[in-house]
């Protein structure tokens, strides 16, 4: 008879989980504006940038990715530093190390563009903040790095939300002033931007770098 058996002390913990830190910065208007211009300068300068995961067939540019090093971009750094130190400090990294960008670069995908999945290789954390994001600018999917799961699936209830912890993706929808961090082994692409904004309103434009930890 199962009528006697009790799950009372039933428990569940979650080991290995995959950390996405999300920031969202103040007064980021004149940042943005102060960003965007920077951005098309640079586009202007170095017309052909670099071809990694952004669709340049189509028109999506990538910059080179030695922003960091550039003083124009010491305001947006002075933000990542902040959120990389909250990182340390939250998840007990040595203190005679810091967490440091290594590379940056800007993106602008006009409407009908977006990115590839990718991992960014050669690094601990990674992130991006939106510069300007216009409704429909493309969702950033991130794809559950548990590879080992496709082999088999359970049966879920139809057309109801999964609980969060059976999630094998989830999608974040671009917003100006907002930074998120993630583990740069996370598999992540870009949505197709459908703006129907027409001209550079209609760009989504961003700030993407990668993050080591370095001897302070
Ligand atoms: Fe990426």
């Amino acid at each position: 008879m199962t009528d006697d058996v009790s799950v009372a002390n039933f428990t569940r913990i979650n080991y290995f989980p995959t950390m996405v830190y999300q920031y969202d910065v103040k007064d980021k208007v004149d940042l943005n504006n102060n960003l965007l211009e920077l951005t098309y300068a640079e586009r202007d300068r170095d017309r052909v940038g670099v071809n990694k995961s952004n669709t340049a067939e189509l028109g999506s540019w990538h910059s080179a990715t030695n922003l960091h090093k550039n003083v124009d971009y010491q305001s947006i750094l002075a933000h990542i530093d902040a959120a990389l130190a909250k990182i340390s400090a939250e998840l007990g990294y040595a203190k005679d190390h810091a967490l440091k960008v290594t590379t940056m670069w800007s993106i602008i995908n006009p409407p009908g563009n977006g990115n590839r999945a990718h991992v960014h290789p050669n690094s601990l954390w990674s992130g991006v903040y939106y510069i300007q994001a216009p409704a429909g600018a493309g969702n950033i999917e991130f794809i559950d790095p548990r590879t080992v799961l496709i082999m088999n699936q359970p049966k879920f209830i139809a057309k109801k939300k999964r609980p969060r912890d059976c999630w094998t993706k989830v999608n974040y929808t671009p917003t100006a002033g907002r930074m998120i961090l993630f583990p740069a082994w996370l598999y992540h692409g870009v949505d197709t931007n459908m703006s129907k904004e027409s001209g550079r309103a209609g760009d989504r434009v961003i700030i993407s770098f990668n993050v080591n930890q370095t001897r302070i």
